[in-house]
């Protein structure tokens, strides 16, 4: 009874073929709206990124990166010939300065951290520059700061909004290269934020540089903490281009390449929900958050929040009045006759808002143990549920893998909108897609998920599948901002 009533569940998260191929349509439609004019569901941010690398580029950058799961600061060397070194250090952003009302709290942590990690690898340029301030060599830095950002140049921007679980209002629509370079400068340190690059952005350019072939890379996706991408348009295509040029005295960036990276800001696709699926935990999800309203496509697709949906879902379960649907309570199986006694402990994340790790929905999704052992092992490590019944650890599996397979389809909606969009199927005869985010590189089948929808989608198809290649570009955007970096520096010489 428990199984078809999670069955039941489990088929409110479906997202049919005919879903899909609307999905698909909007997607196409909100691109086309977000070219034309700033403020739409999807941004489509001009990023002032006009080429993309291939792989003979030189040089030592500094980058940093925040707004993944972790605050990362490298150093890295590109060799020229597809590879570069990299040396890097990462540190969890405390939550505190996640919602600080003082944004300078946060900068100044990220320089506090910019200043260790030179110390520790750096030490000698740290030591020259100390002695004569302002005129010896400095290191060009590329700034992943992944949020929405309307950028007027290669590292000039107001912050839109924030997303994924930070919130600091004083920072919005101020720039947020100052506010780093301030703090950076406060330290003394030998740093210049020249480039301002997005995850997405950055994960595009290290895919082109690493890649293999000849041919350049169309998209760069996050599927992580957040989702989002970013992809290669061509310039005459971005009518509002002409209202930003004449607001910046004239186009102050490359225009002979006849393209422009843009990044879509895709999390907010279809606000409004025309054609997004909405179960009651997703609504619930939504309006208990910090930004109710925004970021609709995100909230159904990225790791944030999967283990959210999941955890009002079970939620749902275990307080369902249905006596045949018991579930994480006690009950008496019915092949053996032996009765099970689940313990909850009072404080299990179960109850607690984001209390699940979408790490916990991979696992899941990956067991394949006798009586979905490994499931009730960490129900009891990360929920503090004791001794679940199999029949439980069925049913949460039966909801992992709805959710879950409905986040890659979705993926799939905004990655095949963007390949018929550009029509580069039809042009190239290829796509070539970079990809990066803790939920494509462990939750187990995503891009096979993906790729099953690809060949639902009218105008992809089975043929079209076949010609899409898909390749992580891990931990890809601080090389990527390297690359911008090293682009801003040769555009500022004489
Ligand atoms: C990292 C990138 O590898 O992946 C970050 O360097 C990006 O720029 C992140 O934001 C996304 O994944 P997650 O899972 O950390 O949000
Ligand atoms: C959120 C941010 C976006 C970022 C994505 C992935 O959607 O708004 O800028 O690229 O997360 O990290």
């Amino acid at each position: 009874a428990l199984e078809k009533e999670a069955k039941r569940m489990a088929a409110e998260f479906e997202y049919s073929k005919d879903d899909l191929n609307r999905g698909v349509q909007h997607f196409m439609t909100e691109m086309r709206e977000g070219l034309g004019k700033t403020g739409g569901h999807i941004s489509q941010i001009p990023t002032y990124v006009t080429a993309v690398p291939n792989g003979t580029e030189k040089g030592t950058f500094l980058a940093v990166d925040l707004g993944g799961t972790n605050f990362r600061v490298c150093s890295i060397t590109l060799h020229g010939n597809h590879t570069f070194s990299l040396t890097q250090s990462k540190v969890a952003v405390p939550r505190t300065l996640m919602e600080t009302q003082v944004a300078a709290e946060l900068f100044s942590f990220l320089a506090k951290q910019i200043e260790n990690f030179l110390k520790t690898h750096h030490n000698d340029h740290f030591e020259t520059h100390k002695a004569k301030p302002g005129q010896v060599a400095y290191f060009d830095l590329g700034f992943t700061f992944s949020f929405p950002v309307e950028q007027v140049g290669i590292n000039k921007g107001a912050l839109v909004r924030w997303t994924k679980g930070f919130s600091i209002q004083e920072a919005i629509g101020k720039d947020v290269c100052e506010l780093l370079q301030k703090e950076i400068d406060a330290l003394n340190l030998p740093v210049k934020v020249s480039a301002l690059v997005n995850d997405t952005v950055g994960t595009l350019m290290a895919r082109s540089y690493t890649s293999p072939g000849k041919e350049s890379t169309l998209i760069g996706a996050i599927f992580g903490t957040g989702t989002n991408g970013a992809y290669v348009e061509r310039l005459s295509n971005i009518k509002k281009m002409k209202d930003i040029d004449e607001k910046q005295g004239g186009a102050n960036y490359d225009t002979t390449t006849g393209l422009m990276v843009i990044n879509t800001e895709w999390g907010s696709f279809d606000n409004a929900l025309k054609v997004l699926p909405d179960t009651p935990y997703d609504r619930a999800l939504d309006k208990e958050s910090n930004n109710p309203g925004i970021q609709m496509f995100e909230k159904r697709v990225s790791g944030m929040f999967l283990g959210e949906i999941l955890r009002r879902a079970m939620l749902a379960l275990h307080n369902s009045d249905n006596s045949n649907a018991s579930f994480l309570k006690d009950k008496t199986s019915a092949d053996n006759d032996l009765t099970t006694t689940t313990v909850i402990e009072p404080d299990s994340a179960l109850f607690k808002q984001w209390g699940i790790d979408t790490s916990f929905l991979s696992i899941v999704e990956e067991d394949q143990s006798d009586h979905l052992r490994i499931t009730k092992q960490v129900l009891e490590k990360d929920l503090g549920i004791q001794a679940a019944a199999t029949e439980d650890a069925i049913a949460i599996k039966m909801l992992v893998h709805a959710v879950g397979k409905r986040a890659a389809r979705l993926a799939a909606v905004a990655l095949g909108a963007v390949i018929l969009e550009t029509k580069r199927l039809e042009t190239d005869g290829f796509v070539d897609i970079g990809v990066d985010g803790s939920l494509v590189e462990y939750y187990p089948g995503f891009e096979d998920y993906i790729r099953e929808a690809f060949r639902e989608t009218q105008g992809i198809g089975e043929e079209g599948e076949k010609k899409i290649r898909i390749g992580l570009a891990k931990d890809g955007s601080g090389l990527g901002a390297a690359l911008i970096a090293l682009t801003a520096h040769d555009a500022e010489k004489p």
